[in-house]
């Protein structure tokens, strides 16, 4: 028997133990700093001529580490490692899948702080993100070990006298894992281990930006007892190794999150039958959202701010949750507008080492690039009301920036930033407010600060995203209670940290047995 899941608690950096503990966190993982990363494969230690170097965004002269890069060679590697791996793993007791990842989360959480501390350096998440990122992973690895459990007897069905019927799930074969670097160890662990532990076997491609935290998840699952060959880490280029293992006709599954660009070219290519493919790909596709914060009129104007504050900016507007529009009735159009530039005008932007660094930098050139391309696209589409600034002198510094009076079709209201950009728009009515939420071709998060009930009734079955929240921000959702995905072109919406999640990586088998 094990207890009942319950979310990691996230730390009060308040207490000076546990703001000391990350210190300390930080000063041991800077003495890491620089090292060198071999791939694993079948639980050999693979090391490449062709490297991956991980740079820290906040200062871009200092190294993170180096990491072996793997080729299409290295890739075909890892599949016959992951199907010789599967005959073995996919007939483990599922329990004994599930106690690996029992035995990893009581590991990370041993090493809590040196995970955020890897999260600070690798990708500038302040301590406060980087310990949301950490614990999120903690409870991937203990809820999904409690979904396998459940899901081991199967699901009772009836049989006649003579007969005795069976329905259970198994695992559907080697898969490949292609993770995003925002949420770079939660994500990354979440979309790796949910399969694994339903008896798969896996082909891990984390991102380029954020190899390392991922290396360190595979040192905590080898510790905890994972067989050779379960998981094998091949960091790699996204358009090589990621085609490559897409299109190879032993991969069963493909879970992806990532941008609409990719995630729509994967879920095309996994369509095509290869030659000697005997099965369909499954994929689960999560991903990019433009999501709004609503504020109607009769409402906590300073929450309203809040809330688009902290939704917006937290990890510098870097999470497919984040608010990158906020619709506002017009009676409180301007004073919601005010309340935010006022917060916004406060956050401390700088080193995410730093005690109150509220946003740390975006992750690298091409994300600041793009983000100043669309704050130049912004001048001319709205009204600048702060920010529109950037430093890439050291790293890559955005400041937090706001739009005012943003048509509900201009580009900086339809595309996705990805950066501490907000677009405000003004509406005369709720079900004018709720038109221009749903006005665009993402649904994944979505908010509604009201004190009218009726409307909150009416948003609930009108506007149209997969994670929709009242009254708080559109971003933080914790595995288990706020199960995570998207509508439209956000994904397949698996719903990441749900209860049917392990499914889609099983396939139901029904045996009839008659007597
Ligand atoms: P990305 O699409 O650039 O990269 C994601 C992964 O895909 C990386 O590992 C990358 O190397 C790999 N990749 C690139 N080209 C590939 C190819 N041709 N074949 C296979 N793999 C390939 O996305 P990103 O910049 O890492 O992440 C940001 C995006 O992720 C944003 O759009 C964000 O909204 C989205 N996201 C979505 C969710 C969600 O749950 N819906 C969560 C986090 C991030
Ligand atoms: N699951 C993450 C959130 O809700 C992306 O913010």
């Amino acid at each position: 028997m094990v207890t009942a899941y319950k979310h990691e608690p996230f730390t009060d950096f308040n207490i000076e133990k546990n703001e000391q503990a990350y210190k300390d966190a930080l000063s041991y993982v800077k003495g890491e700093l620089g090292k060198e990363y071999p791939l694993i494969i079948n639980g050999e230690y693979v090391t490449t001529a062709e490297k991956i170097v991980s740079i820290n965004p906040s200062n871009t002269k200092e190294t993170i580490g180096t990491v072996s890069k793997a080729n299409e060679t290295h890739a075909e590697q890892a599949m016959r490692a992951a199907q010789a791996a599967f005959k073995t793993w996919s007939k483990w007791d599922p329990a004994a899948r599930a106690n690996v990842l029992f035995r990893a989360a009581a590991i990370v959480r041993r090493r809590k702080h040196e995970f955020s501390a890897w999260m600070t350096y690798e990708i500038g998440k302040t301590r406060k993100e980087a310990d949301a990122d950490t614990a999120e992973g903690i409870d991937f690895l203990e809820y999904y070990a409690r979904q396998m459990l459940e899901l081991k007897p199967g699901v009772p069905i009836n049989s006649r006298d003579t007969e005795f019927n069976q329905f259970h799930y198994i695992p559907l074969g080697p898969g490949v894992t292609i993770s995003p670097w925002n949420l770079p160890f939660a994500i990354m662990a979440g979309t790796t281990v949910g399969p694994m532990v339903a008896g798969n076997t896996v082909m891990l491609k984390p991102a380029s930006n954020t190899p390392i935290i991922a290396y360190k998840l595979m040192e905590v699952l080898i510790e905890a007892g994972m067989p050779n060959g379960v998981i094998n880490y091949i960091p790699g280029s996204g358009s090589a190794i990621g085609d490559y293992l897409v299109d190879h006709p032993q991969t069963h599954w493909i879970n992806f999150t990532g941008s609409k660009e990719v995630g729509t070219r994967i879920y095309e290519r996994a369509a095509k039958i290869q030659p000697g493919q005997q099965h369909l790909k499954r994929t689960a596709i999560e991903m990019g959202g433009k999501d709004t914060i609503i504020v109607d009129n009769e409402a906590d104007l300073d929450l309203a701010a809040e809330s688009i504050l902290h939704s917006a900016y937290g990890f510098s507007g870097q999470k497919c949750s984040a608010c990158s529009r906020a619709v506002v009735h017009e009676d409180v159009y301007d004073e919601v507008l005010e309340k935010t530039r006022a917060l916004a005008a406060e956050a401390v932007v700088g080193n995410p080492e730093h005690h109150n660094t509220f946003m740390g930098p975006v992750t690298d050139q091409a994300a600041y690039d793009k983000i100043m391309e669309y704050i130049e696209i912004g001048k001319k589409e709205a009204r600048l009301v702060i920010g529109g600034d950037g430093d890439n002198s050291s790293g890559f510094f955005v400041q937090p920036t706001i739009f005012a009076d943003a048509d509900p079709d201009s580009r900086i209201m339809q595309e996705e930033i990805f950066g501490p950009v907000v677009a405000f728009s003004k509406a005369a009515s709720f079900d004018e407010l709720i038109d221009v939420a749903n006005n665009t071709e993402y649904g994944l998060t979505g908010a509604v600060i009201s004190n009218n009930r009726a409307h909150l009734e009416q948003a609930r079955e009108d506007f149209h995203v997969g994670n929709l929240y009242f009254n708080r921000g559109c971003t933080a959702a914790i595995v288990g209670y706020q199960p995570f995905g998207g509508f439209k072109m956000s994904g397949t919406d698996a719903k990441a940290g749900g209860p049917g999640y392990l499914l889609h990586f099983m396939q139901p088998k029904t045996v009839s047995d008659q007597f």
